[in-house]
């Protein structure tokens, strides 16, 4: 006899202002803070200031998203006896929160997390889904689990310190779930883009909703969360050949250049019509410029040996999650590495 057993997951997200954090810190024990540096040097004197928690700063990047960082947060939970009945507070990044929350969820076989999310990536997608990793031998989120925060706390005053660029990246994750699920809010974000860069709380909460919609009937992303890879099967790759140059490129714009060259994939397999491709294009090069980021024809071996490292792929085949339309994506798309090849030179020749 089979049986079937039902798995259930809760997000618990609520949405404070910084004094309910602060607040909510003083209250807090048998719980440790793990901060980013920034985030550290900007708030601590508001949030940290009358807390008795143990608190590391970390100084940490996309370069240092990897195990050495993943020991370093064991070694520092063990010598502070933290146990499972202690909570962990992750106030960071995306970087920040893939690391620690992927560090708790082995040590001890699992620790609690709070995460409160401080870009705006990790608010509207990093934090949010439970999906962790680091990077091995450069090649993007090669190791990691998925272990669902207790709670997140979206605190939206921490936008405030963030630069344009930084806003912007986060803004790709906003337009990438809209782009594969929602024409009418992909269609509201670019108009507001034009007259603001910080988001209102309805466009955060609408991309969080649309996050969460996506990944609840398929948390452990056999099918429908695949949506979510939109534009990352080339933004990782591209992200991965930055990291052997010793260059950050902020994720989000990876991840625009990735929609870019994936809608022109998908333009390729008459997926996409060229008109739609390009109102894209033009919305998104209004924003994303590359001249920090020159990446031209030569590497495109290095890009697809890095693409076939992709997780999505089948031992036979490259798989991509492309869009047939604004709001409609389509997951497990098989493209030849030849047709892959013929796009990238197509764009990185120009
Ligand atoms: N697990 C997931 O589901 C998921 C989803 C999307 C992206 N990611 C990962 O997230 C990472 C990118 O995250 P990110 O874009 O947040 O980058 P990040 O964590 O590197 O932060 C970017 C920079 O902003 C600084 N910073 C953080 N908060 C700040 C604030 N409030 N004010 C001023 N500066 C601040 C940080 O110090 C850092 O220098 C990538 O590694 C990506 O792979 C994970």
């Amino acid at each position: 006899m089979q049986y079937r057993f039902t798995k259930i997951y809760e997000h618990n997200i609520v949405f404070w202002s910084i004094q309910e954090l602060a607040e909510y810190l003083i209250n807090q024990s048998n719980a440790v803070v793990f901060i980013d540096k920034q985030v550290f040097q900007d708030y601590s004197s508001l949030i940290l200031k009358n807390t008795n928690l143990p608190y590391f700063v970390m100084d940490i990047n996309e370069h240092q998203k990897n195990l050495s960082t993943a020991e370093y947060i064991w070694q520092i939970l063990i010598s502070n006896k933290i146990t499972r009945h202690h909570n962990v507070i992750i106030i960071g990044g995306g970087v920040l929160n893939d690391v620690v929350l992927f560090a708790c969820s082995v040590f001890k076989r699992g620790l609690n997390c709070i995460s409160v999310p401080t870009t705006l990536l990790s608010m509207v997608d990093a934090s949010i889904g439970g999906k962790n990793a680091v990077n091995l031998n450069h090649i993007k989120n090669t190791l990691g689990t998925l272990h669902i925060p207790i709670q997140n706390i979206i605190v939206k005053d921490f936008l405030s310190t963030l630069s344009k660029e930084q806003l912007l990246s986060g803004w790709a994750e906003i337009l990438k779930v809209a782009l594969v699920k929602d024409a009418q809010f992909y269609n509201h974000c670019i108009h507001y883009l034009q007259k603001n860069l910080l988001p209102d709380s309805d466009i955060i909460k609408t991309s969080i909703q649309l996050k969460l919609d996506v990944i609840q009937n398929d948390i452990d992303d056999s099918n429908e969360r695949q949506l979510l890879n939109y534009g990352h099967t080339i933004a990782h790759a591209i992200e991965g050949y930055f990291e052997d140059q010793n260059i950050y490129i902020p994720h989000g714009y990876a991840v625009i250049l990735g929609i870019l060259i994936e809608n022109a994939i998908a333009e390729k397999l008459n997926l996409l019509h060229t008109s739609i491709k390009n109102k894209i294009e033009q919305d998104l090069k209004k924003y994303y410029s590359y001249e920090s980021y020159p990446i031209t024809a030569d590497v495109i071996p290095i890009l697809l040996s890095k693409i076939q490292q992709d997780k999505k792929n089948t031992t036979t085949a490259l798989r991509f999650t492309l869009i047939e339309d604004i709001g409609k994506g389509k997951t497990k798309v098989e493209v030849s590495t030849q047709l892959i090849e013929e796009v990238l030179k197509g764009i990185l020749s120009e």
